[in-house]
């Protein structure tokens, strides 16, 4: 087996584990999932799936990781190979969300373009650009390759030299950039009912269907769910605290999400347009904002959609990380081989994902086209019923003793919640989680892709023991 590597330093790891956490999830898709499912209650709801299931699942995905020192089916396999089939899962999770989120990242590449040369500067002409934009054949698929590549390039480069290195840089950048951007937003007049509209509960609007968008978005958005904490986790030294490092990775990632809803609403009321927009929002909205302040708008614009890249390149990484980890670890490829096998699939799947938004939208399976069909069944179902079965795994699987050994380096630090932590994840969350499924299940449109996503755990739950 080849020597395994380790995080740099303490910095690196939580600036890359907080990468990860914050991207697209937070600047792109948390205000539009805010906006369709009628602001403040939903932002209510996620932060308690945040802070009471997310962050517990996070403290048990490092412990279960840095056990082991291995990538999530390893760690998975090497406890109970009856449960390797969770970490197969965890894989096949990375390459579906990897077979569309290069392609939102390639349109935050492109915007970053568009709105230096001034494209986006007539406010009547911005909606149509969008639609026109990414329901093209050429320029959303170059993009995307183009953000694909920038993904290899520092993958293949490895942990600490790649992965790392580029979190310092580009962390710190995002986060001054996301403050900056929301100062300008609060102070514009008319910017208090945005404040409002994420600030003061309106519980009408909550169905079944909000838990469930809340909870896939905790998960989605803290990289839960399919192990790639697992494998963070499994880069991590033995000194370091696991609890505490996973509550600055949950609050710095809700800290972003927060700012950008921060940075997009004000604007959005004060402009006196509706927030209900879908995917389209931050490409549509963020623009119309900016084009509205003339010169300056073309800045603030361009700065915004740098950070919107560089925020989903740095969570990217986290999932082609997963996918090239599970290679190097159980099918022993050196790493730059599987870098370039995983991109290869994502890649075909990233062109399905892009084209089903234009000329082969007619095609459907089970009522949606393939982007979408990467994202729901992602985001609704595997990411969701993973974090479940890592809470079963961790609570009844695991022996006790060790996950307290590992989370106080073997008596060495303090972890004075653990039987409280231990409880939500034994029981707590799994029921928890299965109560949501089924409320959302009921009220989801989609309960043929629901129902096939279930099924397809359920074949790997049975055939993977022979991985
Ligand atoms: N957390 C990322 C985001 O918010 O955009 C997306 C993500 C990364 C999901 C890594 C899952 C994952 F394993």
């Amino acid at each position: 087996m080849q020597q395994r590597e380790n995080w740099g330093s303490r910095l690196g790891f939580l600036l890359a584990a907080a990468g990860s956490a914050v991207g697209l999830g937070n600047i792109w898709r948390f205000p539009y999932l805010t906006g369709e499912n009628g602001g403040s209650a939903f932002i209510v709801i996620y932060l308690v799936c945040v802070f009471v299931i997310g962050l517990s699942i996070m403290i048990a995905e490092f412990t279960v990781g840095r056990r082991s020192s291995l990538a999530a089916v390893g760690a998975y396999k090497s406890y109970s190979r009856n449960w390797t089939f969770v970490g197969v899962i965890g894989v096949l999770s990375g390459f579906l969300i990897m077979g569309f989120y290069p392609v939102v990242g390639g349109w935050a590449l492109a915007y970053i373009i568009k709105s230096v040369s001034g494209l986006l500067t007539t406010p009547d002409a911005i909606g149509d650009t969008f639609v026109t934009f990414i329901s093209g054949s050429v320029q959303p698929l170059i993009w995307m390759l183009v953000f694909l590549a920038l993904n290899v390039a520092i993958v293949a480069k490895g942990i600490a030299g790649g992965i790392e290195k580029a979190s310092k840089i580009l962390m710190p950048t995002l986060l001054v950039l996301l403050i900056f951007i929301g100062i300008r937003s609060v102070s514009l007049p008319g910017a208090d009912a945005g404040l409002k509209f994420l600030f003061s509960p309106d519980w009408s609007q909550v169905t079944g269907q909000t838990f469930l968008a809340a909870l896939g978005q905790a998960f989605f958005s803290l990289s839960l769910g399919m192990g790639c904490m697992i494998t963070y986790g499994s880069y991590l030294n033995k000194e370091e605290n696991l609890a505490k490092n996973a509550t600055i990775v949950t609050s710095l990632d809700t800290l972003c999400a927060i700012l950008a809803g921060i940075a997009i609403f004000p604007a959005l009321f004060a402009f006196g347009m509706t927030p209900d927009q879908g995917p389209g929002l931050v490409f549509v909205i963020v623009p119309s904002i900016f084009a509205a302040m003339g010169s300056a708008g073309v800045f603030f614009s361009t700065l915004f959609f740098i950070a919107l890249a560089v925020a989903a390149l740095t969570s990217s990484v986290s999932l082609l990380e997963v996918v090239v980890a599970y290679l190097i670890d159980e099918r022993g490829m050196p790493r730059k081989r599987a870098v370039y096998s995983a991109s290869g699939v994502m890649a075909v799947l990233c062109i399905m994902a892009s084209l089903s938004l234009g000329v082969t939208s007619h095609i459907t399976f089970l009522g949606v086209g393939a982007f979408d069909f990467f994202d729901i069944l992602t985001d609704k179902i595997f990411l969701a019923v993973g974090g479940m079965l890592l809470a079963i795994f961790a609570g009844w699987v695991y022996k006790k003793e060790d996950l307290k050994d590992e989370l106080t380096n073997g008596g060495k630090v303090q972890f004075g919640l653990f039987e409280i932590w231990y409880a939500l994840i034994k029981y707590i969350i799994p029921i928890a989680i299965a109560v949501i499924a089924f409320m959302g299940i009921r009220s989801i449109a989609q309960t043929g892709l629901m129902i096939f996503g279930l099924l397809v755990i359920a074949v790997l739950a049975v055939f993977s023991k022979k991985l």
